[in-house]
């Protein structure tokens, strides 16, 4: 775990030219990153979080012209590039068929995500490697995502299998949810993932969008999945209820807005005391590892809104408390 200084960003730059990984912050969760034109570093990237199946991964690109050099950019990419990057907008983009990336990065499909981030550690990274950074969030397959340093230590205790060269240590993720995936490799646009910029702000560039309506869409699989079904995912020992009106003794109770009339938890955070969801998305994954204790029985969840930021933040939740395989 380093400080993102000048020497630690040449050694994380040198490991992953020699096919290491690296974990690095970005604006909304720690990224665990590795050279997107390396065959074998993008395979080490499923091998260390236990990714049973090979979902296609993100590629971080330092700016437009970078992503330029990879994925077909249409009037419509250009105007959503144009407003959220560098930010925690990913795009699905045709793959150019020259891209000079791996074929796993796309798990076999013709097109890319990619986005901008805008984390200057993450930013700095980029620079200093002058590579495409392919970059799930930095925990084991299924666990909540990383928000803070000692998050990804504690999701890869033995450094990932040795793959792991270096956690790029910068405090806590400002956004802290996934960054929202859009796809508009297609004639009407798709939102894949809902995150911190919202379908009504989307929608105001763009027009109407389609929401993918089974939860991981995203994922090419997804077809094959009852529709309506959730994948468990974000989940954290716990079991997780959601809509709770009181908690437990046993249980730990996650609040959001005023919580003074709601009774029980034996353990008790607020998301946002005021009810600010950006302020709730920030906490979330933090709060939920917190929460997440040995003689608990459960995490009860309160109501958050379903508008704006709300999508995403429920998004996670219901995943969250989806059945466990
Ligand atoms: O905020 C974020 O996006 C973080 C940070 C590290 O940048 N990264 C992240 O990556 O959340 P990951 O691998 O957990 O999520 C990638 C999402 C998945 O839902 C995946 O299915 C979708 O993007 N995705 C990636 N490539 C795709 C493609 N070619 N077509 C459709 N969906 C794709
Ligand atoms: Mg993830």
């Amino acid at each position: 775990m380093s400080p993102p200084s000048a020497e630690a960003l040449a050694r994380a730059s040198q490991a992953l030219a020699g096919g290491k990984l690296v974990a690095f912050p970005t604006e909304t969760v720690y990224g665990l990153g590795g050279d997107a034109g390396n065959d074998q570093a993008v395979a080490d990237i499923f091998a260390a979080k236990g990714r049973p199946s090979f979902n296609p991964l993100i590629v971080h690109l330092p700016d437009v012209e970078a992503v330029e050099r990879y994925a077909v950019m249409d009037e419509r990419a250009r105007q959503m590039a144009d407003l959220y990057w560098p930010g925690p907008l990913t795009l699905v983009l045709p793959r150019r068929p020259d891209a000079a990336l791996s074929l796993l990065v796309s798990a076999g499909l013709d097109t890319v995500a990619v986005r901008v981030p805008r984390h200057p550690t993450a930013r700095a990274l980029l620079q200093a490697s002058g590579r495409p950074i392919a970059a799930p969030s930095a925990n084991r397959s299924g666990h909540v995502s990383p928000t803070a340093p000692i998050h990804v230590r504690e999701e890869f205790p033995d450094g990932g299998g040795g793959r792991l060269a270096l956690i790029l240590a910068d405090g806590r993720c400002p956004v802290g949810v996934e960054s929202t995936v859009l796809d508009l490799s297609g004639e009407h646009p798709v939102l894949l993932r809902p995150g911190s910029i919202t379908p009504e702000e989307i929608e105001a560039v763009l027009g109407p969008i389609q929401r993918a309506t089974t939860p991981g869409a995203g994922a090419p699989h997804a077809g094959l999945k009852a529709p309506g079904m959730l994948e468990s995912h974000y989940a954290p020992g716990l079991p997780v209820r959601l809509n709770a009106l009181n908690a437990a003794k046993d249980e730990a109770l996650l609040g959001f807005g005023p919580d003074r009339f709601v009774l029980g938890g034996a353990e008790r955070l607020n998301l946002s005391p005021t009810g600010d969801l950006n302020e709730a998305a920030a906490n979330l994954f933090a709060m939920l590892r917190r929460l997440d204790k040995p003689g608990l029985c459960g995490i009860a969840v309160m109501t958050i809104p379903d508008v704006g930021l709300g999508l995403a933040i429920n998004d996670r939740l219901r995943r969250a408390a989806a059945p466990r395989p």
